[in-house]
């Protein structure tokens, strides 16, 4: 009887032991939706995304949305489908997600929101959000603005997507900051959809109606401005000089236009955040709490501190 009750404590034992090694041994799969491949930005933050999964050994599904948000829905319920272990989600707007958040939920899988937030009425149907805060970028940009032109000046925006975060966030607080400053005036605005292309475009319409009137362009994002930069030089105008032109997200080309003095300065937006998105993912299924909103410190960089980093910037 001893006998067997210790053959059946041992029988035990090994079979706990090698449960934890088959679990300490179970890839970890990830399913990540991402918008497309608007940018350098969004280049910078899907190579984030892919090199840190490779060097963790995490099983990365990635999927690119091609700036369509039924893209990013149908490879969510993909995502579902296949049993990842969990999703992460950069969506291009902030709503209509319910839905299929809801059936990730049924489907018990935690979804990571990242890059830019969702408008949900049921803040549980994601675990937690990690990016920059937008808001706080235009702000930024308004309160260098002000600075920079002494309170005076014609404004013509050049808009991201419609419908998404930073373009919502980064158009209210720039009118927030600039609504202080009465000689400071936004004549006109249009969406060149994050693209350099776009950006090109728009401000081509720009000078075409307005002229010598534009003092400022304020984009949502350092491609537009670099498109933007291009359409100034090619109507015979300076910028940095003629027009002021300021963005944000920081990317070695925007740092390098700011240093050339084309650009007076770009809002750092840091997409690298890859190794925050899977330390966060690592923590959630230990069944750490996390917090749910994590912002990355991003930092202003203009004529004063640019030349300094610019060797070093990674993206
Ligand atoms: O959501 C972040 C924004 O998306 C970046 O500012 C822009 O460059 C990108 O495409």
């Amino acid at each position: 009887m001893k006998l067997l009750n210790t053959f059946l404590s041992r029988l035990v034992i090994s079979l706990v032991a090698l449960t934890a090694l088959q679990l300490e041994a179970k890839t970890l799969t990830v399913g990540f939706a991402q918008t497309g491949a608007e940018s350098a930005w969004r280049a910078a933050n899907t190579a984030s995304m892919k090199n840190e999964a490779a060097k963790r050994g995490i099983n990365l599904k990635f999927s690119d949305g091609q700036g369509k948000q039924e893209n990013q829905i149908r490879a969510v319920r993909s995502f579902i489908t296949q049993g990842v272990d969990f999703i992460v989600i950069a969506p291009i707007v902030e709503t209509g997600w319910e839905p299929v958040l809801r059936e990730a939920k049924r489907a018990k899988i935690p979804v990571l929101v990242t890059d830019r937030t969702v408008q949900v009425s049921d803040e549980s149907l994601y675990v937690c959000f990690i990016g920059s805060d937008f808001y706080a970028e235009g702000k930024m940009a308004a309160e260098w603005l002000a600075a920079k032109v002494n309170g005076k000046g014609n404004i013509v925006e050049l808009q991201g997507t419609p419908g998404s975060a930073p373009t919502n966030e980064r158009r209210k607080s720039f009118a927030d900051g600039i609504a202080k400053f009465p000689g400071l005036k936004l004549i006109d605005s249009q969406s060149g959809d994050f693209r350099r292309s776009g950006g090109k475009e728009v401000m081509e319409a720009f000078l075409k109606k307005h002229g010598k009137a534009i003092n400022v362009v304020y984009a949502h994002n350092d491609d537009m401005a670099l498109g933007a930069i291009q359409a100034i030089e090619e109507a015979g105008l300076k910028p940095g000089k003629d027009i002021t032109v300021l963005s944000i997200d920081g990317i070695k080309e925007a740092l390098q236009a700011v240093v050339a003095g084309k650009l007076g300065c770009s809002v750092e937006c840091n997409p690298l955040f890859g190794p925050k998105v899977y330390d966060t993912i690592s923590a959630v299924l230990a069944g750490k709490t996390v917090a749910k909103k994590l912002f990355n410190v991003d930092t202003l960089f203009d004529a004063k501190n640019t030349a300094a980093i610019i060797a070093s910037r990674e993206y």
